[in-house]
């Protein structure tokens, strides 16, 4: 393993994930290269304050392909917090029944990972 760690954390939002990967590759002794992905502009621009050193994609995260994005193989590390806003009060009601937010934060992040042969996935 080199000395940097090259992240994607996919539905980044304000980057409590991307601070926490962070903040381990460092007690591990890592520098970390970070891809950061949101459909949300707000959540885009919130983490680029709180994440000034990564790299930023505007974009849906089922939209992107991969390897347009991150080369193959040089990924070590892909987080993919499942977006929340069908089975948590996030939208602003009951949590609903769906598993859409699930369905969609593991079909993605286990297809990505695959197609980008991470070394670790969470
Ligand atoms: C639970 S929040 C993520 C929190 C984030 N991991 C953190 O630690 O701050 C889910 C995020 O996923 C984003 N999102 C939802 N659907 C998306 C999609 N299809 N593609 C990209 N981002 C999406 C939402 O805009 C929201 O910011």
């Amino acid at each position: 393993m080199s000395d940097r760690i090259q992240a994607v954390d996919l539905f980044c939002g304000g980057g409590g994930f991307s601070t926490g990967l962070a903040l381990a590759c460092e007690d591990l002794g890592h520098d970390v290269d970070l891809m950061a992905v949101n459909h949300w502009t707000t959540a885009i621009e919130t983490h680029e304050q709180n994440h000034a050193w990564a790299e930023h994609r505007n974009a849906k995260v089922e939209e992107l392909h991969p390897p347009d994005v991150v080369e193959p193989g040089e990924v070590d590390l892909l987080v993919a917090s499942p977006e929340c806003t069908h089975f948590s009060v996030a939208r602003g009601g009951r949590p609903g029944r769906s598993s859409t937010g699930a369905t969609l934060g593991s079909r993605c992040g286990s297809g990505i990972g695959r197609s980008l042969r991470t070394r670790w996935r969470g």
